[in-house]
């Protein structure tokens, strides 16, 4: 029996659906995926955790790179997909144009559109004492305003399980974060999210459960049920087949993603990753 039979049997016998289930890529000499063109890819907030990654795994597969974020210096090559490069600048690399910059500042974001972009990720975040009670909604605004004035169609946004219609797919206790002191941050991200289904672009807002810094298990489970965990390497993977792809199946949808055995919480070790803990 292989790992997606037993993997169909486990989501069975919990409920949830494997709708989604990604081929890992490059595991047998190096082949690329089908939808891979060269494209170039813009990611907002390139220094974060995910979008480290939806940026280290753009490059890696030949694609171009324009990354927005306020500490260009914090991108380094990410724990869960970079191996023994992990830590290691990724701020230098020769197919990266990174921009230093505030993304609710719209003179910043239209820096990132003087480059042709085909395909926008969005993989923001923080704590709002930080970021401000309304960056993700400010600043996906004006990434979406750009787009369409360049003529841009493509976008994927990481967003959260519990944001919008996903609220009882939250586990309890992550349900009472998200009233208490996650509250500020969801009201931003239920406002980001109404904003970017009435933009009118082809969009898919990537809601995934726990995240984790480890290695990309290259299966994602799109799930009804109550979400588990994964590694922001495989969300990474699927916010870039969602803008690459060109019939990518969850384009003006709000898939909830998690992973193999991403039936429980497992701590998140991103504080380490950051060299907090
Ligand atoms: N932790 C979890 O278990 C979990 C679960 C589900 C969903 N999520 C969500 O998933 C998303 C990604 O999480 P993550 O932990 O991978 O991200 P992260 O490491 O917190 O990264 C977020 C990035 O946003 C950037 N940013 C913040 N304000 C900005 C601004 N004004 N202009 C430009 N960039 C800005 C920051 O870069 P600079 O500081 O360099 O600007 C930061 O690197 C978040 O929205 C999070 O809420 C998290
Ligand atoms: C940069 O992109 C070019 C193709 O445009 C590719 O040939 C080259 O290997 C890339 N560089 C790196 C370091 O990945």
């Amino acid at each position: 029996m292989n790992i997606l039979s037993v993997l169909a049997i486990f989501s069975a016998f919990l409920g949830t659906s494997v709708a989604f289930v990604f081929t890992p890529q490059g595991r047998d000499g190096g082949i690329r995926s089908a939808t891979s063109l060269d494209a170039t890819i813009a990611v907002f907030g390139a220094s974060g955790l995910t979008a480290q990654e939806c940026v280290y795994q753009a490059l890696r597969d030949g694609d171009k790179v324009v990354g927005l974020t306020r500490n260009p210096t914090k991108l380094l090559v990410p724990k869960g997909s970079g191996g023994k490069d992990a830590d290691k600048p990724l701020y230098d690399h020769p197919n990266l144009t990174l921009i230093g910059g505030d993304v609710t500042n719209p003179a910043d974001v239209a820096k990132v559109f003087e480059s042709n972009i085909d395909g926008v990720i969005v993989a923001l975040g923080g704590k709002t004492s930080d970021v401000g009670d309304t960056m993700l909604t400010v600043g996906t605004k004006n990434i979406m305003s750009a787009m369409k004035s360049k003529g841009v169609k493509r976008i994927a946004v990481v967003t959260s399980i519990g944001a919008g219609d996903s609220k009882d797919q939250a586990p309890f206790a992550f349900k009472l974060l998200m009233m208490t002191v996650m509250k500020k941050i969801f009201t931003d991200k239920n406002n980001q999210e109404m904003a970017v289904q009435e933009s009118g672009l082809e969009y898919c807002i990537v809601r995934p459960g726990g995240l984790t810094v480890e290695p990309p298990t290259g299966v994602i489970n799109v799930i009804d049920g109550e979400a588990g965990s994964i590694p922001r390497a495989d969300v990474a993977q699927f916010c870039l087949e969602a803008v690459k792809d060109p019939n990518f199946p969850y384009v003006g949808k709000t898939p909830c993603i998690s992973s193999v055995g991403g039936t429980s919480w497992v701590k998140d070790r991103s504080k380490a990753a950051r060299g907090q803990a």
